[in-house]
């Protein structure tokens, strides 16, 4: 079986997942969260080496403060979890989003993840907190433009990959497969740069439940498609 080089998923259902249970939204991130630190050594095993999820948009800081507050403290004891699941995994975490809108702490403690996993290259796993893809391109624009005002870069040099490294995923490959648990087929503001030749694939499951057959099915399917990029087709049959 082909593996993808890179996945990327976009974590969702948890709330939907918890209320079919008559429980709290935060039970379904708390569960949503558990999942996350088995998936790492899922696409480890599997021979995936980048892993890029969705785990809090731009758009989410609208939700309750009652679900906002209990994200941020998953988030916070995730990011203490996670020096442990980087150094069983032998993985390079980062943050991609701008984390500048969360406390202090949680920015520290995010820093640290990401200078403590700077050693490892096994897996590459991000994650995607207070991201938004047009964000993400505001950001990178504004960048851009200072640079070419201070005579850093000439705008008739500008390329396709000029851009691709002023974005927060910079000196990442593109994904190969993308994931959307729980049923929406939308793309929610999520890579709209870097999915450009991706593979979707949308699953009814809700994340607390996308466990390692889940993922398999996911490869296999991906497995079956005919990735030509606008190529000519060999097999006419197809
Ligand atoms: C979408 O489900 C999920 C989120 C907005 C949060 C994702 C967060 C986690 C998986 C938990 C922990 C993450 C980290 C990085 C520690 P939803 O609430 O939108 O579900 P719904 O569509 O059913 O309402």
């Amino acid at each position: 079986m082909k593996i993808p080089n890179h996945v990327a998923i976009i974590l969702d259902g948890n709330g939907r997942w918890a209320k079919a249970k008559g429980m709290p939204r935060t039970y379904g991130h708390i569960k949503g969260c558990e999942n996350l630190e088995k998936i790492c050594s899922m696409a480890k095993e599997l021979g995936v080496k980048y892993l890029t999820v969705y785990a809090f948009s731009t758009e989410n800081w609208k939700r309750s403060k009652e679900e906002v507050d209990g994200l941020m403290k998953l988030f916070r004891n995730y990011m203490k979890k996670c020096i442990k699941i980087a150094s069983d995994n032998k993985m390079r975490v980062r943050v991609i989003g701008d984390p500048t809108a969360f406390d202090e702490d949680l920015q520290k403690k995010i820093k640290e993840l990401e200078e403590f996993s700077s050693q490892y290259d096994e897996l590459h796993f991000q994650i995607a907190l207070n991201y938004g893809s047009r964000d993400e391109m505001k950001r990178a624009v504004r960048e851009l433009a200072l640079d070419v005002k201070e005579g850093k870069i000439d705008p008739e040099e500008i390329t396709e990959q000029t851009i691709s490294d002023y974005l927060d995923t910079r000196g990442l490959p593109d994904p190969d497969l993308l994931i959307r648990t729980s049923g929406e087929q939308r793309l929610s503001n999520y890579l709209l740069w870097q999915l450009a030749y991706t593979e979707f694939y949308f699953t009814d499951v809700p994340w607390p439940d996308f466990n390692k057959a889940e993922f398999v099915k996911a490869i296999e399917k991906y497995n079956g498609r005919d990735r030509r990029y606008g190529g000519v087709k060999e097999d006419t049959n197809v």
